[in-house]
């Protein structure tokens, strides 16, 4: 088995790290250290310099986007799952997604569409258009060779008129300053689901008075608060760990009769 270059996941008694295979070289903490040529297969276990077990083992979604190096601010995991349960999509959805970003909510959805559905990701800076699509690259190499396809779009949303794509959208997901830019040059014709996620409420009061005024229906504004607990013999609690606030989310349809 050939594991150079592989993505993993090094687990050590006090940390997790995100790092790549690299045969020649060697992986080094100050709580020991290995070589990569020790690693024979993934996952395994592989005994440091100080004689301590570190776990080596293919990332799951979660840990690589909140251990990537990242660019623009992610959207976290417990926001991607609400995200995906509003925007009512399945892998034969087509979606718009605006703000590329980093790419982490790019993976998740390209993850969902890619055998059937297709998604099309817009974003005014090219480097984060190579940050997204190297975050889905690197994450998917380790499971498949396939080659990603994903549209990006590469444009300012003020400039951009969704007509010139020809495609009709299911969803439309963003998570830019000012979505409503994208009512400059748009106008919505088909029956389709809104997503944006905010982190100020004054974004959402304004976003809601404009899909209001778009003729939006079923609004809903929402905040998703995760509360991890700790379950250790006799200690069962909350962990006194929060990430208390990342975003709002507000959801909205559109129905053509
Ligand atoms: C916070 S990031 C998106 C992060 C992404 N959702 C993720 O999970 O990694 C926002 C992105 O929107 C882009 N952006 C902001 N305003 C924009 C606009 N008016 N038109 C196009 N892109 C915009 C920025 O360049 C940035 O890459």
């Amino acid at each position: 088995m050939n594991i150079d270059n592989q993505l993993v996941v090094i687990n050590t008694p006090k940390n997790k790290y995100l790092s790549v295979v690299e045969n020649n070289k060697e992986f080094i903490t100050n709580e020991g250290k290995f070589k990569f040529s020790d690693i024979k297969k993934i996952p395994s276990l592989v005994t440091t310099s100080t004689g301590v077990d570190f776990q080596i083992y293919s990332p799951t979604y979660k840990e690589f986007v909140l251990l990537m190096k990242r660019g623009p601010q992610i959207i976290y995991p417990k926001d991607v799952g609400q995200i995906i349960v509003e925007s009512n999509i399945n892998n034969s959805s087509k979606v718009l997604e605006i703000g590329s970003g980093s790419g982490a909510l790019t993976l998740y959805l390209y993850s969902l569409l890619k055998n059937s559905g297709k998604l099309y990701s817009l974003d005014s800076s090219k480097i984060n258009q190579r940050r997204a699509n190297k975050t889905i690259t690197r994450y998917l190499s380790t499971y498949s060779k396939e080659t990603v396809d994903v549209t990006f779009i590469n444009e300012e949303l003020s400039n951009f008129n969704f007509k010139s794509l020809d495609e009709k959208f299911d969803a439309i997901i963003t998570d830019v300053p000012e979505p409503w830019d994208f009512f400059i040059k748009n106008t919505i014709e088909n029956s389709i689901v809104w997503v944006s996620y905010l982190p100020s409420i004054t974004q959402i009061i304004r976003l809601n008075e404009i899909l209001l005024e778009k003729n939006f229906q079923d609004i809903e504004v929402k905040e998703v608060i995760l509360r991890d607990w700790i379950v250790e013999e006799k200690i069962v609690r909350p962990s006194n760990k929060l990430v208390s606030h990342t975003g709002f989310l507000i959801s909205a349809k559109y129905i053509k009769y």
